[in-house]
């Protein structure tokens, strides 16, 4: 389908960039409503996702780091002012995506970002057999994690963020969403805190901040979660809250670690610091979080591999959005994946993301969780790639801003060397992502050779 766009603001002078010729760009704004004020104002549900308003022969116009225009390369191209006397457009700079197809910047919704150490030891333990709860339970896992991230400096948390931003920029996230949870003490979970904002002021990638104190039971209060529960609710999360420094509390609600009463008390306390509720829910076993999830009226809840037919209902019901992260799935060995079908026929709004951790899913590639997400959970590639960016972008309070190529929005977009939308799932094991622009900076350039050149500063 080739959809027409007007622009909306006047161009009396040509863009900063143009991208042209690009063989599918899928906007995932829906149609008609492509250009500024007109795209309903929220997530895509159930079967709307599949329409993510592919233009062929597609064309962007970035002024100041905004989109100006979309539509096809001719139409934008006949509006766009020109530089000289001569007529010919005047863009400073401008990208030939020929052959490739552009999508918007990826939205890693769920991930645990900031830590220190490695656990692969822990991986060959579950090829060995061992559960990942039993892992936990012995003191490993996100309590591994804990030990070396305590004992890590602000420098060196900073430093190792940065690096996997440089990494999920490389494989197209603009945009991502990071995790404390690994400190369990107020000043760890501040460190982590503090170390995500300083690595999203240095970099291109947005990182979008979560308070997660209640991830796990530490060793201090072994075997009293209550007592733990307690001095998060009464000491940790108001020392998060006076900073400013989350925009989101999570919990994981799951047997053996958080019940459903105790994250219900978490989340209320978090809304009352004026942090929005998630919740890793339904992850491994069906206890409820799913429905809990709605009844708080939670922007996302997320994981949900094990959650009843109920709980899914009650999602659709509420208005909450669906954080799939098959990585996880599959990095554990389990043939669980969630029931995206059953969600997006309820009329779900499903997003996916990486929960990229040093435990359970080592990837930071979102194509990597596009692919596993159509040929484990058979959702569609126009789901999918709905699910990556304008569904995961709501999923963390920025759909005003990311996850669309719509005049008015952010720049953030990222050309795959892929033919098509419904060609990306098949990119397996390699990385397709090419050029990343991010907030009109071409921030990943295809370099002669296929090499890519990544600025991890701007
Ligand atoms: O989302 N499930 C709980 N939290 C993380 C895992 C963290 C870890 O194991 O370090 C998750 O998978
Ligand atoms: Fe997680």
């Amino acid at each position: 389908m080739t959809m027409s766009v007007c622009t909306e603001t006047v161009r009396e002078r040509p863009s900063d960039l143009l991208l042209i010729h690009a063989a599918e760009l899928a906007t995932c704004s829906s149609a008609p409503r492509r250009h500024a004020g007109h795209d309903s104002d929220g997530p895509l549900c159930g079967a709307a996702m599949r329409d993510i308003g592919i233009i062929r022969d597609g064309a962007i116009a970035v002024r100041s780091g905004v989109i100006v225009d979309v539509g096809t390369t001719p139409e934008v191209l006949s509006r766009e002012p020109s530089g000289d006397a001569s007529g010919a457009p005047g863009a400073t700079q401008v990208i030939d995506a020929s052959g490739r197809t552009v999508f918007p910047g990826f939205v890693d919704a769920h991930t645990h970002l900031v830590y220190a150490g490695e656990r692969y030891r822990e991986h060959v333990m579950r090829l060995g057999g061992a559960k990942y709860l039993d892992i936990l339970a012995a003191g490993g896992g996100i309590l591994s994690t804990l030990t070396s991230t305590r004992s890590a400096s602000l420098t060196e948390l900073v430093a190792g963020a940065m690096k996997r931003l440089d990494t999920m920029l490389l494989h197209g996230t603009t945009t991502v969403e990071a995790k404390s949870g690994y400190g369990l003490d107020i000043d760890t979970e501040l460190r982590q805190l503090q170390a995500a904002k300083l690595a999203s002021e240095a970099h291109p990638v947005d990182v979008v901040s979560t308070f997660m104190g209640a991830h796990a039971v530490p060793p201090e209060f072994k075997g009293d979660s209550e007592g733990y529960l307690d001095f998060v609710l009464s000491e940790a999360l108001p020392a998060v809250a006076e900073q400013g420094i989350a925009e989101f509390c999570d919990v994981f609600c799951e047997e053996g670690v958080f019940s459903v009463e105790q994250s219900r008390q978490a989340l209320r306390a978090g809304i009352e610091h004026g942090l929005r509720p998630k919740i890793h829910a339904d992850e491994i076993f069906p206890i409820g979080g799913a429905s809990l999830a709605a009844e708080l009226g939670a922007v996302s809840a997320d994981h949900l591999a094990a959650a009843s037919s109920e709980g899914i209902r009650s999602l659709a019901r509420a208005g909450v959005v669906a954080v799939l992260l098959p990585a996880t799935v599959f990095t554990l060995m389990s043939e669980a994946y969630a029931d995206a079908r059953g969600m997006i026929d309820a009329g779900v709004a499903v997003a996916l993301a990486t929960d990229f951790n040093p435990g359970t899913s080592p990837t930071m590639s979102m194509s990597f969780v596009i692919t596993l997400a159509c040929l484990q959970m058979r959702m569609t590639p126009a789901e999918a790639v709905c699910a990556a960016t304008r569904n995961a972008a709501w999923a963390i309070g920025r759909g005003d801003r990311a996850g669309t190529i719509q005049v008015g929005r952010d720049a953030d977009f990222i050309v795959c060397d892929v033919p098509a939308v419904d060609a990306l799932p098949f990119s397996v094991g390699v990385n397709p992502v090419r050029d990343v622009v991010k907030r009109g900076v071409r921030v990943v350039k295809s370099a002669g050779g296929g090499g890519l050149l990544c600025r991890s500063r701007i």
